[in-house]
């Protein structure tokens, strides 16, 4: 009996450690990516994570209209690293979702400064960028994704935008 007990807990742990492998990671400046991370975390069984900046966007950060904004500066700046609040642990993971608005076009600055606060471990990991925008597509954050980081395995994108 005590031999079965052992047996069941070490397939549960197995089965526990097996379903741990996928990970969403995710930054949402006004919570439509978070929708579709949660979703796609709940589709894969996968573990989700929040990509929070140090220093939160408020409003006014995010105003694309004003020049002088946060984003516009930010974005403006190809080597601008905005700070994040806690690291994250992506060792375990083979499979990573990243997620992100789109910003002028392509990811906030923020997702490189993860993607850069990881390297190398990203390396030889399957990377699968998905987006939410009000109306762009993702190709050109992919096309930006894959120049940036060449030595990076980069899926095929994913638009998340709801129909
Ligand atoms: C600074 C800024 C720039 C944006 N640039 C674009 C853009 O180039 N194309 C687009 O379709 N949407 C753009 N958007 C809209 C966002 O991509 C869209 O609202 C997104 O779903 C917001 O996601 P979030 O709620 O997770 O932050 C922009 C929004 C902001 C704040």
């Amino acid at each position: 009996m005590r031999k079965f007990i052992t047996m069941a807990l070490a397939v549960l742990s197995m089965t526990a450690f097996a379903e741990q492998k996928t990970l969403v990671a995710y930054f949402s400046a006004t919570g439509t990516t978070k929708a579709a991370a949660e979703k796609l975390a709940k589709q894969h069984k996968a573990v989700l994570w929040e990509i929070e900046a140090s220093e939160p966007y408020t409003a006014a950060d995010l105003d694309w209209r004003n020049e002088q904004s946060r984003s516009s500066v930010e974005m403006r700046e190809p080597e601008a690293r905005p700070s994040i609040k806690r690291c994250t642990n992506i060792m375990p993971y083979d499979t990573i979702y990243i997620g992100f608005p789109i910003w002028w076009g392509i990811c906030p600055r923020i997702i490189n400064s993860w993607i850069d606060n990881n390297l190398p471990q990203l390396e030889g990991k399957t990377l699968i960028p998905f987006a939410t925008s009000g109306s762009s597509g993702i190709g050109e954050a992919e096309k930006y994704l894959k120049k940036t980081y060449p030595t990076l395995k980069w899926e095929k994108g994913m638009l998340m935008n709801k129909r």
